[in-house]
């Protein structure tokens, strides 16, 4: 695996039988963060993408529950992509990163769980305010 430098491999075990496949990732809250929101992203047509923004305070565990997606993120200078799948690892981003989600397989269905609860100003919107905010070193 190449390496990475903004995102982390959040392990999981998978449990494969006749009756289907169980995966499991133990002990988030104290690896990460307490988990106080989760939400899915499900039928995304292939040719859309997600995300474009980044968090000033939230952290996040991102999974695919089923099918894959591309999650690309940057600290406002260098961009970092990984291809999350099912049945295999997850990856934790922390606060203060640039996110898009891209390249949805037409299973796709993405598990996020959060660190804090929805928060419509935590987000930054554009490319160039998130780089103008990173510089002003306010993360
Ligand atoms: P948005 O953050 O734009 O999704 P994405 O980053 O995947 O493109 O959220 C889409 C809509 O859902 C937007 O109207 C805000 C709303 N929303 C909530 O109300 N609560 C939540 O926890 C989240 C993640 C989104």
């Amino acid at each position: 695996m190449t390496d990475l430098h903004f995102l982390e491999v959040v392990e999981v075990d998978l449990f494969k039988d006749q009756r289907g496949c169980l995966v499991v990732s133990e002990s988030l809250n104290s690896a990460y963060f307490e988990v106080k929101r989760i939400y899915y992203i499900s039928s995304t047509p292939t040719e859309e993408s997600r995300g474009f923004h980044a968090h000033k305070k939230l952290k996040q565990l991102f999974f695919a529950v089923s099918g894959s997606f591309d999650l690309k993120v940057s600290d406002g200078d260098v961009f970092e992509t990984v291809k999350v799948n099912a049945e295999s690892n997850g990856y934790f981003l922390k606060n203060g990163f640039w996110r898009e989600l891209s390249n949805f397989s037409s299973d796709a269905i993405v598990l996020v769980l959060a660190s804090e609860n929805y928060d419509a100003q935590d987000y930054i919107k554009t490319f160039d305010e998130f780089k103008e905010w990173r510089k002003r070193g306010a993360y």
